[in-house]
């Protein structure tokens, strides 16, 4: 068994950690903060695990979390996280952010989304943490770099078509609906249930949410030229779930068929990538609620030739916590899909 221990176990995506790794038959619960909750035990915080852990939540403190566990996972917001990823890196223990605080490779870009980064020097070395793309560099990595959940449903929404040089970069748009505790735990006016409860809107359109430089980095690196993904976030009224449907022009002519034979190729050897062909159904967010897939039904529009994907995650899970614990698992040297095998909960 190899300790773990998570930095902000409170929130939405460190209680996502909790549920998986309990289940885990290779991960020990060993450490936990919370500010709020320090010295209280878990099963206060979290009544659900009552039975299953014993454990008393702590301040964070980087001695002690280095000492109690092997691998911490940081579930802080953005800006929290980069200095106690560098203080845990430089006493030796692996770190696996799920902030954004380590997404973006160049100092300056995060400044302009995020605000200034204490550890530029970081940015580089962190690991940007999709498996799909960047299976080997994870399984040595001291810091990982959790994707975004809006850039995990897009990125790979795209990334068979655009390896394959099928998309026209400066037509990119994607149009992505997710459930409200993308947003975290602290309470905000506007997701109050009756602002929320029977409405649908979209926010932060126009090249404004901080996701859009990220989207755009990846797919840079994927085209091998400087892309400006127009990105289209709204919000639903559920728990969890984010469906993006993907738009682009083709740079060269492209049928159905192949473009779905194209899907299964890339992703035939990827645990969590399932690929909708053209007489499947095509995904809902309750395929994938409580699962680490990703379901993508990849389709060229009868009439005008374009490209459209729909992709399919759960946010907490394949947006955030199961792709964490995806990543753990290569870095410890672990079968990849152990502790993430989950069936969606249906209805
Ligand atoms: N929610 C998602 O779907 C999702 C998906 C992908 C990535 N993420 C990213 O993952 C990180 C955690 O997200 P989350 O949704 O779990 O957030 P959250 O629900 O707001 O939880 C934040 C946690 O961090 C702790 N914390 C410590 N220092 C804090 C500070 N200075 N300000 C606020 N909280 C602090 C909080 O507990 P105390 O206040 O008691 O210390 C709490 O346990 C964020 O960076 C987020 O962007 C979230």
């Amino acid at each position: 068994m190899t300790k773990v221990g998570i930095v902000g176990v409170t929130g939405y995506t460190g209680m996502e950690l909790v549920r998986i790794i309990l289940s885990h038959p290779e991960l020990d619960l060993a450490y936990a903060t919370s500010r709020t909750w320090a010295g209280k035990p878990l099963a206060q915080a979290l009544p659900a695990v009552k039975e299953r852990t014993e454990l008393r939540i702590s301040l964070f403190d980087p001695v002690g979390a280095a000492g109690a566990a092997e691998v911490v996972f940081l579930c802080l917001p953005h800006n929290e996280a980069m200095d106690a990823a560098a203080q845990l890196v430089g006493l030796g223990t692996r770190v696996v952010d799920l902030s954004a605080d380590f997404r973006l490779k160049d100092a300056d870009v995060y400044e302009k989304w995020y605000g200034s980064h204490s550890q530029p020097q970081l940015l580089t070395k962190a690991v940007y943490g999709l498996p799909e793309i960047y299976r080997d560099r994870i399984a040595e990595a001291s810091l990982v770099a959790v994707p975004g959940c809006y850039p995990t449903s897009v990125i790979l929404g795209l990334l068979p078509a655009a390896q394959g040089g099928l998309l026209n970069p400066d037509s990119i748009i994607a149009d992505s609906k997710s459930g409200v505790s993308g947003a975290g735990k602290e309470p905000k006016a506007d997701l109050h249930f009756p602002e929320v409860e029977g409405n649908f809107s979209a926010y932060n359109i126009a090249g404004v949410h901080r996701h859009t430089c990220e989207m755009d980095q990846e797919l840079a690196g994927i085209l091998g030229q400087p892309v400006s993904i127009t990105f289209s976030p709204h919000l639903i009224p559920v728990s969890r779930g984010i469906l993006s449907t993907i738009y682009s022009d083709p740079a060269i002519a492209v049928d159905a068929d192949g473009l779905v034979d194209l899907y299964r190729e890339r992703f035939s050897s990827e645990p969590f990538i399932k690929v909708r062909s053209i007489i499947d159904p095509l995904p809902s967010i309750k395929d994938v609620r409580g699962t680490n897939q990703c379901i993508i039904a990849p389709r060229v529009d009868s009439g005008n030739g374009r490209i459209v994907v729909v992709s399919c995650i759960d946010n907490l899970v394949k947006g955030a916590s199961g792709q964490a614990i995806q990543c753990s698992n290569l870095m410890l040297g672990l079968p990849e899909t152990l502790g993430l095998e989950d069936m969606p909960l249906l209805p």
